[in-house]
């Protein structure tokens, strides 16, 4: 049998008032990335035919976020019913399956909705399909009213009698729908309960209703974790942070502490890399095979290519190119910078808008001035390359391959390839200097006394 089409209505048009923030409950990042598009990647999994995302009035940052994937705005919050309405226009001629989702609910599995949608299509031919648990406290959700021939109602938890609301199996929120069936149905949906809403949920004791069948799949409690309030995300953060250093080490990485390695969505780890505690990968960032990245270490858009060794203590800001075997050491920045293949930067040292070319050293507390306060400016180190310590290279400014820089050196000009470049002061000695110093110092304490 053809795969049937399916197509994804995400509602995200509340405002998420328990979050107490500025931005859309929807746009808050798990992992570096906003929620909603969580969802939006793991239906991707799927390839949907069509995406609409419900959102609020004023929600044009949502609308950015889930481009191309088409919006429509719920003008007033009349209920979970009334929010799949506003997508009817845009789903009018669809007639395969509507899955429905929640945007605060993004940790839902793929593998979870697979099952929804091959339930969707088992012999019953159900309209309906929702996604059920059990939570450990079912508090006030929706509670699935089951029969002998499957699903027959969800009942609010306002609208349920004393001993509806003793039933452990809860509604999740998701449900996969027969497009074929839904407009007729939603278009009967009314507001007359408790809430005085349009509760999506009437689906299915309207289908039921029109002799058709509905059935419920079992989802765990973790994957339905809906994000409420900033604890709720931190909780939720910490379910994805789990998987994403499970999925790292099922792809060959080590990592020393799991519990203090923080991912983003989309960091990419090689094989036999190896994380010591305590390490931060924002968004972009890229790890080849057999690098060894020490604690402390935090990054973003950057790239670190096979067998380097970072850290303890290395800052890779966007931009950062780290080459084959190259080494970073404690307490370096690195931004929009290359350090080509075996080049060192070991020690207290600030590489920016610069190449470090391959092999050179750069000393410790090296200094790139990239900055004159309006613009920045490029600092090119040539292969080979050794750099004194407590050197700063004035951008723009161009050492040659294979030039030694002096000890305590501001390089302003141009070193040519393997020259000597020194721009201290020269020393000096006075001998006995220091001895007669003190001799006059303590002589004249003593008078004063
Ligand atoms: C809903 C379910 C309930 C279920 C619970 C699970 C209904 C009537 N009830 O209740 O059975 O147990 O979720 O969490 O569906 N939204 C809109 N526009 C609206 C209303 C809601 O976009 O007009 C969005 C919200 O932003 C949210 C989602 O729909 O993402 C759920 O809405 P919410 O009000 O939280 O539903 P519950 O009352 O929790
Ligand atoms: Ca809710």
């Amino acid at each position: 049998m053809a795969k049937s089409q399916l197509a994804l209505i995400v509602l995200a048009a509340g405002m998420g008032t328990r979050m107490k923030s500025d931005l859309p409950k929807v746009m808050h990042p798990l992992a570096g990335r906003p929620m909603v598009r969580h969802l939006t990647d793991t239906v991707s999994a799927l390839s949907p035919d069509e995406v609409v995302v419900v959102v609020g009035p004023g929600m044009e940052q949502v609308a950015e976020a889930v481009a191309p994937a088409r919006t429509v705005v719920q003008a007033e919050r009349l209920g979970t019913g009334h929010a799949v309405m506003q997508a009817r226009e845009a789903l009018a001629d669809f007639t395969g399956d509507v899955l429905v989702l929640y945007g605060d609910t993004p940790l839902i599995t793929r593998e979870t909705l697979e099952r929804m949608l091959d339930e969707r299509h088992g012999p019953k031919d159900p309209a309906v399909v929702v996604l059920g648990f059990k939570p450990a406290d079912p508090g006030c959700y929706g509670r699935l009213v089951v029969g002998a021939e499957g699903l027959k109602a969800i009942v609010e938890w306002k609208d349920a009698s004393h001993d509806q609301r003793e039933i452990p199996l809860c509604n999740s929120g998701v449900m996969v729908i027969d497009g074929k069936r839904l407009w007729s149905l939603a278009g009967r949906i009314g507001n007359d309960n408790a809430k005085g809403e349009y509760y999506l949920t009437d689906l299915v004791g309207l289908a039921r209703h029109d002799g058709a069948s509905c059935s419920f799949v079992l989802g765990e409690e973790e994957e339905l974790l809906g994000v409420n309030s900033r604890a709720e995300l931190a909780a939720a953060e910490a379910i994805v942070q789990r998987r994403l250093r499970a999925r790292a080490m099922e792809n060959g990485a080590t990592l020393i502490d799991p519990p203090s390695v923080w991912f983003a969505w989309d960091t990419r780890l090689g094989r036999d890399v190896v994380v010591w505690p305590h390490v931060v990968f924002g968004p972009g960032v890229t790890v080849g095979d057999g690098v060894t990245i020490k604690g402390f270490c935090h990054f973003e858009r950057c790239r670190i290519a096979d067998k380097a060794e970072v850290g303890p203590y290395a800052r890779l800001r966007p931009g950062a190119e780290i080459g084959v075997g190259a080494h970073i050491g404690n307490f370096v920045e690195v931004k929009k910078a290359t350090v080509e293949d075996g080049a060192k930067v070991n020690h207290l040292a600030y590489v920016g808008d610069a190449r470090v070319g391959a092999g050179a050293n750069v000393g410790a507390g090296t200094i790139t001035c990239n900055y004159d306060g309006f613009d920045k400016s490029f600092t090119d180190i040539g292969a080979g390359a050794f750099i004194g310590s407590n050197s700063s290279l004035v951008a723009p400014v161009r050492i040659g391959a294979g030039a030694v820089i002096g000890a305590g050196s501001v390089v302003t000009r141009e070193v040519s390839p393997g020259a000597l470049a020194v721009t201290r002061a020269s020393q000096m000695e006075l001998s006995g200097w220091a001895d007669r110093f003190r001799d006059r110092k303590k002589a004249a304490k003593a008078d004063t006394k």
